[in-house]
């Protein structure tokens, strides 16, 4: 953490934030592929041109989720980030719980994949396909809570993640 905490957030973690969202979106709608490709290759058969280019986009999508995360992991520790506006205490440890949890998750969700894959190790591949409902719950949970800071308590929230000026 920086040693001044600052009042916004800087614009490449805003950046990080939308770009790594958007990749996120990408595997849980083209994860199956992943699957697909791996019996087929399994099955010593030739896979078809969408599964194979799905397949290998899986695994650099994810490989980019892994890169960016660190470097945003490093952007937060250098910049700090913004306190959290002002609300319960228990709707303050809600929102750190989840990002915490949604960090681990963009760390550990590629680095399992990984292992999966390169590695050969059925228990990584097993927590691997946890991902799915781990990001589908999560993220419904963060966009809710963003949601409801944005039409509910109408303060900053919300734009302070679209815009380092807000
Ligand atoms: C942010 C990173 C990643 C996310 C969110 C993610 C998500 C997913 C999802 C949603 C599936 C489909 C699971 C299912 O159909 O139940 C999947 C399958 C798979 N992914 Fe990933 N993945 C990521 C990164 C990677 C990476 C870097 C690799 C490395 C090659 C990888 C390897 C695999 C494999 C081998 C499968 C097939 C597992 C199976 O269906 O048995 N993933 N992934
Ligand atoms: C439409 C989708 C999304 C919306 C509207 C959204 C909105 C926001 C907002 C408003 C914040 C700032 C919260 C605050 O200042 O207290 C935030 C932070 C965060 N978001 Fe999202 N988000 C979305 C998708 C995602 C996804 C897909 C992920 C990861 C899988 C994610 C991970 C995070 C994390 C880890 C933080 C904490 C940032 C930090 O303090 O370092 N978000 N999001």
């Amino acid at each position: 953490m920086s040693r001044t905490q600052p009042a916004f957030y800087s614009p490449i973690h805003i950046l990080l934030h939308w770009v790594i969202a958007a990749l996120i979106l990408f595997q849980l709608i083209f994860g199956e592929s992943m699957g697909d490709l791996e019996h087929a290759l399994r099955d010593g058969g030739v896979p078809d041109a969408s599964t194979a280019f799905l397949g290998n986009a899986h695994i650099w999508v994810g490989i980019a989720v892994l890169a960016l995360t660190v470097v945003r992991l490093l952007v937060r520790l250098a910049f700090g980030v913004p306190s959290p506006l002002p609300t319960s205490r228990i709707q303050e440890l809600a929102a750190k719980a989840v990002h915490g949890l949604l960090y681990l998750g963009l760390l550990l969700a590629p680095i399992t994949g990984l292992l999966a894959w390169y590695g050969g190790i059925h228990t990584a591949e097993e927590i691997h396909e946890v991902f799915k409902p781990f990001f589908i719950v999560l993220t419904a949970l963060h966009v809710l809570g963003a949601l409801y800071h944005h039409v509910a308590l109408k303060d900053g929230t919300m734009m302070r993640m679209i815009s380092s000026r807000n």
